[in-house]
C-alpha cells in the first residue's frame, strides 16, 4: 500500500500552470479537507523570492483563478507553502532543498518545467537523495516531440525511478466528465452490448477551441494541433471509447486495455487527414487576427487536424474514428458521439428513420443525450407518425451541490496518494507517439500543408469532405 506523500516538491511553481492550476487546485483540495494536515508544500523555479513573497505569489493566483466559495480560509493554505529558489542545472540549490525537506522522503514530485530540463532535474534530485525509493514524480507534457524523444525522456526519468513511481499528466484524464465515459459504459448494461462494429456505424471525436496562439506562441508553432492535442487528450478519448472492460478499476487493469487500443489503430492514409491553418475572422463576436498574423511570421504550422482512424481489432472493424480538433472555431465544445446503425428493418412505411445517436458533452456543457426515435401524439389514420426526441441528462442536474472541480485537484490529490490509474504509462504514451509519427511521415512525404479556414469556421471545406465522402456529416 502507497503511502500518502509528506511532501508536494513543485518544479516551475512561478510558471503559468502552477498560478492558474496547481495553486488554486491545492487550495481547493486544502478547503475541502482533503490534503492531510502535515502536507508541506515546497515551490521551487529560479526566480529569488522569500517564502512571503511566495506565498503572496500563491495568494494572488488563488483569486485569480479560484472562485471565491471555493477558497475557504486561505491561512491554513498559505501556511503549507514555502519556496526554495534553485537553478535546476547546478547541484547547490538541492542540497537545500533537501534540508527543507527533512528526513521524511515520502515526497511527490511535479515537474511543470520545460521538458529540456527534466533530464537535469532528475539527476540533481537523484545526486539529494530525493528520487529514492519512495519519492514519486509527476511529468506535464509535452513528453517528447516524436517518439525518439518521448522514448529518451522516458528513459532519463527511468534511471532515477521505477515506473510504478512515475505519473504522466495528461489533464483530460483529470476531468469529471472523461472518467464519467468509463462510468457511462462499465457501470450500466445498457450500452456494452451494443458498443461494437455490428451496432455501431462510427464515432466522433471533437475538441474544438476558440482561443488562438494565446502566449505561447514558440511553443505551439513547433508542436501544432497533432501533437498539442490528437498525441494526447483525443488519443485518450479514443482510447476509453474504444478499450475493452477493464477487470477493475485499477491503474494496471485500465492502462492494460487503452494501450491495447492504441496498438490496434491503423496506419492513417493521406487522404484520410486533412490540416488546416486559420486566417482572420471573427469568433465570438470579436474580430481576430490569422495565425501568421498573431505569430509575426509566416508558418506551416496547422492548428487544424481532422482525421479518419481505424482500430483494427474484432469490436471496431469498419467503423470509423473521426477526430477533428482546432483553434479559432466557432465554439469551445469537447464531445463525442456514437452513431448507431439502423433498425435492421422498418415496420413504419414512410417514415424516415433516424438512427440512435448518443452523444457525451465533456466541455462545457455536461451533458449525455441519447436521441431516440418516438410517436409524435396524435391519431393518424394510417400507421404512425415518428420524430426523433432527446432523453437528455445534464450532469450539473443531476447532481446539484457539487461544485465543479479543477482536473488537476483530482491529479494532484491522485500523486499525494499514489494511484496512477488516470495517469499515462509508458507503453501508452509511445504507442501514441508511434501513431502520431506516422501521421507526420504520410504529411511528410505527400508535401502537405495545411489548407486555410477562417476564425471562426468549422475549418477547411475539406474536413466536410473527410466525412461526406462517408455519407457522416460532422455534428454540431
Ligand atoms: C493543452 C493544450 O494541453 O490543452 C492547449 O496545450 C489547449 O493548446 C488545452 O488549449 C485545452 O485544455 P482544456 O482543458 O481547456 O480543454
Amino acid at each position: 500500500m502507497t503511502q500518502k506523500a509528506k511532501t508536494l516538491l513543485l518544479f516551475g511553481a512561478t510558471g503559468d500552470l502552477s498560478k492558474r492550476m496547481l495553486l488554486p487546485s491545492l487550495c481547493a483540495l486544502d478547503a475541502d479537507d482533503l490534503l492531510e494536515p502535515e502536507l508541506k508544500i515546497i515551490g521551487t523555479a529560479r526566480s529569488e523570492l522569500s517564502d512571503g513573497e511566495f506565498r503572496n505569489f500563491a495568494r494572488d493566483a488563488v483569486e485569480k483563478f479560484l472562485p471565491a466559495h471555493r477558497r475557504g480560509g486561505m491561512a491554513d493554505f498559505l501556511n503549507r507553502l514555502s519556496y526554495q529558489s534553485l537553478d535546476v542545472t547546478t547541484p547547490e540549490g538541492y542540497r537545500e532543498l533537501a534540508a527543507r525537506v527533512g528526513e521524511d522522503r515520502e515526497i511527490a514530485i511535479f515537474l511543470s518545467t520545460a521538458p529540456s530540463l527534466f533530464e537535469p532535474t532528475i539527476r540533481g534530485l537523484g545526486a539529494a537523495g530525493l528520487a529514492g525509493a519512495r519519492s514519486r514524480i509527476s511529468l506535464e507534457k509535452p513528453l517528447g516531440t516524436d517518439l525518439a524523444s518521448s522514448r529518451s525522456i522516458n528513459d532519463a526519468v527511468a534511471a532515477a525511478f521505477p515506473e510504478s513511481r512515475i505519473f504522466r499528466i495528461d489533464h483530460y484524464l483529470g476531468k469529471e466528465t472523461v472518467q464519467n465515459l468509463i462510468a457511462l459504459r462499465f457501470a450500466n448494461i445498457l450500452f456494452e452490448p451494443l458498443w461494437n462494429a455490428q451496432h455501431i456505424e462510427h464515432v466522433q471525436i471533437t475538441v474544438a477551441e476558440t482561443v488562438g496562439l494565446e502566449d505561447r506562441v514558440d511553443f505551439y508553432d513547433d508542436a501544432g494541433a497533432l501533437r498539442d492535442m490528437v498525441q494526447n487528450h483525443m488519443l485518450q478519448l479514443l482510447s476509453l471509447v474504444a478499450m475493452e472492460p477493464p477487470s477493475s478499476f485499477d491503474a494496471g487493469a485500465v492502462r492494460d486495455e487503452k494501450v491495447k487500443v492504441l496498438r490496434a489503430l491503423r496506419q492513417v492514409r493521406a487522404d484520410e487527414s486533412v490540416t488546416g491553418q486559420y486566417s482572420g475572422g471573427g469568433v465570438d463576436g470579436e474580430i481576430v487576427p490569422g495565425y501568421d498574423e498573431e505569430l509575426g511570421r509566416d508558418s506551416d504550422t496547422e492548428t487544424f487536424v481532422a482525421l479518419k482512424a481505424h482500430i483494427d481489432n474484432w469490436r471496431w472493424q469498419g467503423v470509423p474514428f473521426y477526430l477533428r480538433t482546432g483553434k479559432r472555431l466557432p465554439e469551445r465544445v469537447t464531445e463525442i458521439v456514437v452513431q448507431f446503425r439502423c433498425v435492421p428493418h422498418s415496420i413504419f412505411p414512410g417514415a424516415r428513420l433516424r438512427q440512435n445517436r448518443l452523444v457525451i458533452g465533456i466541455q462545457p456543457q455536461e451533458n449525455i443525450t441519447l436521441s431516440l426515435m418516438a410517436k409524435v401524439p396524435g391519431i393518424e389514420h394510417e400507421g404512425m407518425t415518428l420524430r426523433e426526441v432527446p432523453l437528455d441528462i445534464r450532469m450539473p442536474d443531476a447532481f446539484t451541490g457539487k461544485h465543479k472541480r479543477i482536473a488537476y485537484e483530482r491529479l494532484l490529490l491522485d500523486l499525494i496518494g499514489g494511484d496512477q490509474t488516470l495517469f499515462v504509462r509508458r507503453d501508452e504514451v509511445e504507442a501514441q507517439w508511434q501513431w502520431i509519427d506516422a501521421v507526420r511521415e504520410s504529411w511528410a512525404s505527400e508535401g502537405k500543408t495545411p489548407r486555410t479556414y477562417s476564425a471562426g469556421s468549422w475549418g477547411p471545406s475539406t474536413a466536410i469532405a473527410l466525412t461526406e465522402r462517408d455519407g457522416v456529416t460532422w455534428h454540431e
